[in-house]
């Protein structure tokens, strides 16, 4: 078994180097190893440039274009649709996303290409006749789906970033399509999770056609051709032409709302990124529709305040501050962040000191947890009213990029669209689909984030860069729900404060509290210390243990000018480069 795979892989990478050569590619590229029989990686540097990102493939052709002479953004591109192909789970082009980047010698920028609600979405279509909300629709199924945004985000980067050109782009993802990308044992799992789900939707389809096993070669000739169509038309073909109609043929013979105008009109909006400082470090990262940036920004400043580099790693006290910040940012977060351009969210109050230092004064210095009920949400004066995934990408030319995208759950809405081969979202259930109910993640919501037409339901994706004296220290972010801000955090705690190095921070266990449920969430390596978690239950928390919190893929600058890799071992998460 083993000597067959190395023999695809080797055939793979030789395909893979004779289609580079033939875009004009020098296949020059080193890939992270990984080696399954040991409980961590090593650590991963490079000189240069690096691309990481939950697959190897995406990773390998992110190294390639950089190679090659593309810049970062030309890579994050290509690394898109590989992902789409090759981790058909979260990669997508029927889904959305964040991009936070670093222009050489420009201001940042973060690109909004988030999902909307269709334009006869209305705020109870989720509810039955007395007001209950129908288990599943929002999850399940073609009416669970919003308009996907990835297509004409990545084109909106190419027009004002790139710089190869956009088709020999979308080769390698064609590539994958056509001659098929070998499974791994995560990927069949995770299949196997939504098999029947996927056959009961679609019929017989190239997911469910096979008793797939690790080292599997699967082949999506459909999705193939619909990026060939891509490739050659742009985002003219998946919002006016072929794909368009397979789209709305699709939704609109099972009762979604998606129609011809709602894809002609849907747009990615440029948005200006938020900012903040922590400690010396400047946080640049993404604003709503993301809630992202805010609770994160909201988290740091707490923990700044309540000097979290004295508060040793790990230790009881650490999590109690930090579990208590995270739930007064997920308070504000359910009541007053939905979409910018729908509700006035307030972004500036919400981020002010003033507002800060009143909600920390209200409860001092955490030593042991506040229940929930009675952390509500602040008072801001004046105001009226696991699946996504994470690539990171460095280029040598001062391009950094870090994007999140999504199509919600593995899988997204488990529908594939007939005749164009690629799974759409199911990001509807994102929005609060009735006042206080949770979502698939626990999270609740309100009138802020209400569906409404043309809406973009509010996000946890936290796509961040780190700059340190104007240079990039940290490029990160993570899926996994709402638990993405958290991962995000803890990430920055581990590098900046704690001083690990970024494979090093990677591989620490996770913890997570949202507020609501009132539950201070562990990995299942906490279980090994017993006598920490007996003091956290002595401080008043609920704790529940539950499965890999995130999946980071991140690229941190070492003290030694390096670049070092993330690569989280929670999934297949791969780095290259030089
Ligand atoms: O935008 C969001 O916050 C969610 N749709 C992300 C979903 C996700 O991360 C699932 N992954 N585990």
């Amino acid at each position: 078994m083993h000597k067959t795979l190395s023999v695809i892989n080797t055939l793979r990478k030789i395909i893979i180097s004779i289609l580079l050569i033939s875009l004009g590619c020098i296949p020059l590229f080193k890939c992270k190893k990984k080696n399954t029989s040991k409980k961590h990686v090593a650590s991963f540097y490079t000189h240069e440039y690096m691309a990481v990102s939950a697959r190897k493939e995406a990773s390998e052709i992110g190294a390639l274009i950089l190679e090659k002479g593309g810049n970062a953004f030309d890579a994050a591109i290509a690394m898109h649709f590989v992902l789409a192909v090759t981790y058909p789970q979260a990669g997508n082009i029927g889904g959305g996303g964040f991009m936070v980047a670093q222009p050489a010698g420009e201001n940042p920028v973060a690109l909004d290409f988030r999902e909307q609600a269709p334009a006869k979405a209305q705020e109870n279509i989720y509810l039955d006749q007395t007001g209950n909300v129908i288990p599943g629709k929002s999850v399940i199924g073609h009416r669970a789906s919003g308009i996907p945004g990835s297509v004409m985000g990545m084109y909106e980067i190419h027009q004002r970033f790139g710089t190869m050109p956009w088709s020999k782009l979308i080769q390698p993802a064609i590539y994958y399509a056509q001659h098929g990308f070998v499974l791994t044992e995560k990927d069949v799992l995770e299949l196997q999770e939504v098999i029947d789900e996927l056959d009961s939707i679609n019929g017989p389809n190239v997911f469910t056609c096979n008793k797939w096993q690790a080292g599997d070669t699967l082949k999506q000739p459909e999705l193939a051709k619909t990026l060939k169509r891509i490739a050659h038309h742009g985002p003219d073909d998946f919002y006016r032409g072929e794909t368009s109609r397979l789209i709305i043929q699709e939704m609109q013979t099972h009762g979604n709302w998606i129609d011809s105008l709602d894809l002609r009109n849907y747009k990615a909006i440029w948005r200006t990124p938020l900012k903040g400082t922590f400690y010396n470090y400047e946080i640049i990262t993404m604003p709503p529709p993301s809630s992202g940036g805010i609770a994160l920004l909201q988290i740091l400043f707490m923990l700044e305040k309540w000097n979290i580099h004295t508060i040793p790693f790990q230790s009881l006290q650490q999590i109690i501050t930090v579990a208590e910040a995270e739930k007064m940012a997920y308070a504000d977060r359910s009541k007053y962040l939905g979409d910018p351009d729908f509700v006035d969210v307030p972004t500036d109050s919400l981020l002010s000191k003033s507002y800060l230092m009143q909600r920390l004064n209200q409860f001092g210095i955490p030593s042991k947890s506040t229940p929930s009920a009675r952390i509500k949400p602040g008072i801001i004066t004046g105001y009226e009213s696991e699946e996504t995934t994470h690539f990171s990408v460095i280029d040598n030319k001062g391009n950094a990029v870090s994007i999140t995208t999504t199509i919600n759950s593995a899988y997204g809405s488990r529908v594939i669209v007939k005749d164009a081969g690629f799974i759409m979202n199911n990001e509807m259930d994102d929005f609060s689909i009735k006042p206080g109910i949770k979502n698939q993640f626990g999270l609740i919501g309100g009138k802020a984030n209400a569906i409404q037409p043309g809406k973009r339901m509010l996000s946890s994706m936290t796509p961040t860069l780190v700059k340190e004296n104007g240079n990039i220290k940290l490029i990160v972010g993570s899926p996994g729900g709402a638990t993405i801000i958290t991962t995000v955090l803890q990430q920055l705690l581990n590098v900046l404060i704690y001083k690990q190095g970024m494979q090093e921070s990677c591989n620490q266990p996770r913890f997570h509290h949202q507020w609501v449920p009132d539950i201070l969430y562990l990995e299942e390596t906490w279980k090994e210390k017993q006598e920490l978690l007996d003091s956290l239950k002595m401080a008043g928390y609920t704790i529940q243990f539950r499965p890999p919190i995130g999946r980071v893929s991140a690229i941190l600058r070492t003290q030694d000018n390096r670049w070092e890799a993330g690569v989280d071992q929670r999934g297949d998460n791969a780095a290259a480069g030089k």
